[in-house]
């Protein structure tokens, strides 16, 4: 019998079509709408394979019912949805897809940094209601990206490709991350500097950590507080890590300048939430890796490690390394 799979979502056929050759393939047959819980149990009941969103938490709950289950390729560079301990103990491997998506996550981060500090999306949104009445001299303003501060938490692989395009924008870089990275220190000039000192001196912060227990709310109301008035905080990696509820506050007072957001602590962020009823923040869905050719270039990897797993052999991308547990 051939081993089979299920893709928690529809994705494209060209795509899938490599895995439809050698195995059975199921897959939820709506794009926009996520698979039920009920279905999802029911099929890691069942499969080799499992092909994951970031939108599926797949907990040690769910992963109980597994019985055949040999992988996990999760859709995303990030795996918080996965309880890869889990996992790890009923022997199924768990890859994701770094560097395909380095350069499109970056360009996305510096262009919401870009967006909002410089007002694009209110500045547009006030154009498309009749309010451009005249040039003005004063409207509009926003804060300046060139010749200033730049702050990134999480000095990683998007972290380093956002520090390359700052200087491409003369920019002085300072970052943290839990450990020094002195390599991309001597590479790409950029200092090392403490959480709060960074959030004192930049006049803009990017947030680029991964989501664990460690960084869940580390950007609260005293971290928000020693940022500057005119500073602008742009969270890409995950929500939940910064407050926001703080955050709420900080914009409403306006003692911080803006927020650029692609993560949220619920995604879809509900339309009530408050944060959107704030002129000050520039909000996308969940958009970091989102071009044609990144999201195709990531399925592949998926495509590729499920086969080499279903196949026999070590795959690529492993996150949770069953090597080392044998
Ligand atoms: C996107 O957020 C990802 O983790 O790939
Ligand atoms: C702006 O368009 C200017 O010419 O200053």
């Amino acid at each position: 019998m051939k081993p089979t799979i299920f893709i928690t979502r529809k994705l494209p056929d060209e795509l899938v079509a490599p895995l439809k050759e050698k195995f059975t393939v199921r897959m939820w047959d709506s794009e926009e709408v996520a698979v039920t819980k009920a279905v999802l149990r029911e099929e890691i009941a069942q499969v080799d394979a499992l092909w994951t969103m970031l939108s599926d938490t797949i907990d040690r709950d769910m992963l109980e019912s597994a019985a055949n289950l040999k992988v996990i390729s999760n859709l995303a560079v990030g795996f918080n949805n996965i309880d890869i301990e889990a996992a790890k103990e009923k022997g199924i491997i768990v890859t994701n897809t770094p560097d395909v998506l380095t350069e499109t996550t970056a360009d996305l981060a510096f262009g919401l940094l870009l967006a909002t500090a410089r007002r694009f999306n209110s500045a547009e949104k006030d154009l498309r209601q009749g309010g451009w009445l005249s040039w003005t001299p004063m409207g509009f303003t926003g804060m300046d990206i060139h010749g200033t501060t730049l702050g990134i938490i999480g000095m990683g692989r998007i972290g380093e490709a956002v520090a390359r395009r700052a200087k491409g924008f003369n920019m002085h870089v300072l970052y943290h991350n839990r450990n020094r990275k002195l390599e991309t220190e001597e590479k790409y000039d950029v200092e090392y500097v403490e959480l709060d000192d960074l959030l004192k001196q930049a006049d803009h912060v990017v947030i680029l950590v991964p989501f664990t227990e460690e960084t869940k709310e580390m950007i609260g109301e005293r971290e928000l507080s020693l940022m500057k008035k005119t500073a602008t905080l742009i969270s890409v990696s995950r929500g939940g890590i910064v407050d926001e509820v703080a955050l709420y506050d900080a914009l409403k007072n306006e003692t911080i300048f803006a927020a650029g957001l692609d993560v949220f602590e619920t995604e879809p962020i509900p339309l009530r939430h408050p944060l959107l009823t704030l002129p000050n923040i520039t909000a996308v869905p969940h958009i970091g890796s989102a071009s044609v050719e990144t999201r195709r270039a990531m399925m592949k990897m998926n495509v590729e490690a499920i086969t080499d797993v279903l196949e026999g052999r070590e795959p690529k991308d492993q996150v949770n390394s069953l090597a080392s547990a044998r």
